[in-house]
């Protein structure tokens, strides 16, 4: 099977994706797929099989492949952009479609989408522009802390936590790095979980076993916590059986409700108080090391890294 592996992308998360294309090049069964490599550096250039080539020669070779798989994570590659491509030069790929890939990395527009299924999200404010400040009733709908974040970017950059309503100008100037719309969020107590979803070759979709994370120190679970070692999971997490179905029935309706294709990892908190869990974000495509969350769900639930990449692959085929 002739497979391409993008990967890099324009994106803040660049090395994350370094980091899971490097991970799934790594566990793909060579005896199986004849693997070409496509790099798209930070500036954008094509390079593939390590020779850099004008971006029409570059989907030439793309057009070639029998599936591609997009490794990349955030705008420019998470978005549906790469999607559209791949679309318009009609090679199929890995993962959701356009619709869903943009709706997902849109936390404004995946609470709307979520909200219609009937799922729970944290209540939001969304700032447009050169907006910046938040309305008094509004103020008082969020309570506080709030959590400020660019409306489409991952890995927790330029989010942070306010406190106190001065700090909002600087937390929104940290986000605006990354996006010009803001979503300021209220924060929900409670556990953090994630929920995997796969869609297998013949159609079934399914959700893996939850996996609770647990930072140490005061901070949420931002890029160091993710990437430098700041957190620990369990898998399974340990929640009554009734809860652990919920949250799979959940996110197998997250999955709907966007209308993805190939995976999704749902992320959840679990309020103290027992109520229905709220969606926190959608990753249509998640990290991808072997440390990550979803390869390490789907471990856990008997489905070992290169067998995680085959199914996908499988999927993703006509
Ligand atoms: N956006 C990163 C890769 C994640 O959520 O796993
Ligand atoms: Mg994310």
């Amino acid at each position: 099977i002739r497979l391409a592996v993008i990967y890099g992308g324009r994106s803040g998360e660049h090395d994350v994706s370094l980091a899971s294309a490097t991970s799934i090049l790594t566990h793909l069964d060579r005896s199986v797929y004849d693997v070409t490599e496509v790099l798209i550096t930070r500036g954008g250039e094509w390079v593939v099989g390590g020779e850099p080539l004008g971006m029409g020669s570059a989907l030439r070779r793309l057009a070639e492949q029998d599936v591609v798989f997009p490794a990349l994570h955030g705008p420019y590659g998470e978005d549906g952009t790469i999607q559209s491509v791949l679309e318009l030069i009609g090679v199929p790929y890995v993962g959701s479609g356009v619709l869903a890939s943009a709706a997902g990395m849109d936390k404004e527009f995946t609470k709307k989408l979520l909200v219609a299924a009937g799922l729970r999200v944290a209540a939001g404010v969304v700032l447009r522009g050169p907006q910046s400040t938040v309305a008094p009733a509004d103020r008082e709908l969020l309570g506080l802390p709030v959590f400020v974040k660019p409306a489409r970017a991952g890995s927790s950059l330029g989010v942070s936590r306010v406190d106190d309503w001065a700090a909002l100008p600087d937390a929104l100037a940290l986000a605006r790095r990354s996006d010009g719309k803001v979503l300021v969020e209220a924060a929900v107590r409670g556990r953090e979980v994630d929920v995997a979803v796969l869609e297998h070759p013949d159609g079934r979709v399914t959700a893996g076993p939850p996996l609770e994370i647990r930072v140490s120190g005061p901070d949420f679970f931002d890029y160091d916590a993710k990437y430098a070692g700041g957190a620990v999971f369990d898998i399974p997490a340990r929640l009554d059986p009734a809860v652990t179905e919920l949250l799979r029935e959940r996110a197998v309706r997250a999955f709907g409700a966007l209308e993805c294709r190939g995976l999704l990892r749902v992320d959840f908190f679990l309020p103290a108080d027992g109520s229905e869990p709220v969606v926190n974000e959608v990753n249509t495509f998640p990290g991808f090391t072997a440390a990550s969350q979803f390869p390490r769900m789907w471990a856990e639930a008997g489905l070992p890294f290169p067998r995680l990449l085959d199914t996908l692959i499988a999927t993703a085929l006509p």
